[in-house]
């Protein structure tokens, strides 16, 4: 007997016989099998970007009435809240991503995508130039397409505030290519202070390793990277692995400026009896090859050596985003980024939408905001759609001299689509992880803020993560690497 379960795209399939019973899966690949082409009718629809805004916008989108077009330098989506993880090697890396395809063989409109680098958009002209930037590149060059509205959703970069030193000694924590280097600088530093006659001045420079930036980033990096010694360092490294300390450079009074007093102070006192040295009201000057030029809380300055620098200091405008704002100097006069309406709308750009960390909002610039960004504007083409269908509809009825009470309900759907409803975030709380299986929560409940801290808060990090984990592959994958690092420890192996 044979048993059907349709959930989405998946099907399980089970199969009784008199010797027992067979469970398979089987995926449809395309949803729906045959895509519509592009029609040259309907308008163009350029997204930039692949990561939170960008992919929640797509997964939403209905692209009937609009023909896209997807560029972004990285060809999936990456769940950032758990890149940290990634870099001592607790999840694996593709363990996060879901390709962006993924997504866009599932609409019912073909979506061009183009791995390339938005290099310069045009308000005026309404068009964009990119470039495949990638080592292989072919002979395309630089490629410029015109658009009738455009998602921007380039997110930001890392933040050095112009440090010398900073790109060439430092280590960021953005992209999955950051967490592989991390994890691989990490693994040599030690294998150096392993290697044999080492002198001990050397040992503890290259087993010092330092973060700067107390936001979540700096946090949930040391938080991580203690798990690492404790778990799996002192196992595999027992000569060197008392040596290894952990400083988060911090330039204000605390940590976690973001989050609730009651959780800087237990993740401060957390780190303290993790031995995680905490240094704040400490600003970092200067950076050299092997140490960090500090000015610390007495006004002092020194220097401290480290082995692998990690550099977690917040967000700035991309390039290609500050260009935009100087082309809208008289209406673009943020510096923190790009300024949008109620609706998204980018002021002063036609047809042009932002949403994400390259705006600037009232919001703080994280993937919760970014999502919910992406599924309002979803639904604010929705009704452009709808918009447009209806006056093709009531051209066409108007033209054949219809019925006029059709012709008036016809137009009253139409005056409903046109109706927009602002944008409005709802924030469900911030999380982070801390290390030594103890996590951090701020929960908007019961009209008020609720603060929690330790191994529950630690169990509900995990199951909130899985759940908004973007696929069931990144979840078994996910959920898989755990078990595995229950069972078998890190894999200390350098790439
Ligand atoms: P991104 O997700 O950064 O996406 C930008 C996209 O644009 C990328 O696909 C990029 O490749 C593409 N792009 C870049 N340049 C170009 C170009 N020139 N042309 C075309 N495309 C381009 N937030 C939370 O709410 N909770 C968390 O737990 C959390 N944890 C985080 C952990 C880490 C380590 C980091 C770094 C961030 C974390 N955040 C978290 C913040 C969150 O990741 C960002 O706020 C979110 O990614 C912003 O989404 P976005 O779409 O604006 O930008
Ligand atoms: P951030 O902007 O939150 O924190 C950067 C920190 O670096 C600041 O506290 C700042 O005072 C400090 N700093 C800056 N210059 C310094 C210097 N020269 N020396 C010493 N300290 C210096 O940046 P972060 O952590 O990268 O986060 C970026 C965004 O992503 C934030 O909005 C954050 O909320 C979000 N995010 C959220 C996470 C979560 O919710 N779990 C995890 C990671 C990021």
């Amino acid at each position: 007997r044979r048993f059907l379960r349709t959930f989405g795209r998946v099907t399980l399939v089970v199969i009784l016989t008199a010797t027992g019973a067979f469970l398979y899966v089987t995926q449809q690949q395309n949803h729906p099998p045959e895509q519509l082409p592009v029609d040259r009718t309907k308008p163009t629809l350029v997204v930039l970007g692949s990561g939170w805004g960008a992919t929640s916008f797509l997964k939403s989108l209905d692209t009937e009435e609009f023909n896209v077009v997807v560029i972004s330098p990285r060809n999936y989506f990456l769940f950032t809240p758990l890149l940290p993880s990634v870099t001592v090697g607790t999840l694996e890396p593709r363990s996060i991503i879901q390709p962006t395809r993924y997504i866009t063989r599932h609409k019912k409109r073909k979506v061009d995508v183009y791995e390339a680098e938005a290099q310069e958009v045009d308000p005026v002209k309404k068009t964009v130039t990119f470039q495949d930037l990638s080592d292989v590149r072919g002979s395309a060059g630089s490629v410029t397409i015109p658009y009738d509205y455009l998602v921007y959703a380039v997110g930001c970069e890392n933040q050095t505030f112009g440090i010398k030193g900073v790109p060439e000694h430092a280590c960021f924590l953005k992209e999955l290519g950051d967490a592989d280097k991390i994890r691989t600088k990490l693994m040599d530093c030690i294998e150096t202070a392993a290697f044999r006659d080492q002198p001990q001045e050397e040992i503890d420079r290259l087993m010092h390793m330092v973060v700067v930036g107390g936001g979540p980033t700096g946090v949930e990096y040391a938080g991580e990277l203690h798990d690492f010694l404790i778990d799996d360092l002192k196992k595999w490294y027992p000569e060197v692995a008392d040596r290894l300390r952990i400083t988060l450079i911090e330039a204000l009074p605390n940590v976690l400026p973001a989050f609730s007093k009651q959780l800087i102070q237990y993740t401060e006192s957390t780190f303290k009896e993790n031995k995680i040295d905490v240094l704040t009201r400490t600003m970092v000057k200067d950076v050299k090859e092997q140490a960090v030029v500090v000015q610390d809380a007495n006004k002092e300055i020194r220097e401290i050596p480290y082995g692998l620098l990690v550099w977690a200091t917040g967000n700035t405008s991309r390039q290609i985003t500050r260009d935009l704002m100087n082309k809208l100097a008289s209406v673009q006069t943020q510096r923190r980024g790009l300024v949008v309406d109620d609706y998204l709308s980018l002021l002063g750009g036609d047809g042009i939408y932002a949403i994400g960390d390259c705006t600037a909002t009232s919001y703080a610039p994280t993937a919760q905001v970014a999502s919910q960004q992406g599924i309002y504007l979803a639904s604010i083409f929705q009704k452009l759609g709808q918009k447009a269908k209806l006056e093709r509809q009531l051209n066409e009825l108007r033209a054949t001299s219809a019925d006029p009470a059709e012709i008036e309900a016809v137009a009253k759907k139409l005056s409903r689509a046109s109706k927009l409803t602002p944008f409005h975030y709802s924030h469900q709380g911030s999380l982070a992880y801390i290390g030594s299986e103890k996590a951090i929560a701020d929960l908007p409940l019961f009209n008020g803020n609720v603060a929690s801290g330790g191994g529950a808060a630690m169990l509900f990090w995990r199951s909130a993560y899985i759940s908004t984990l973007y696929s069931v592959r990144n979840r078994t994958l996910v959920l898989a690497d755990w078990l595995k690092v229950k069972i078998f420890g890190r894999d200390v192996s350098r790439e």
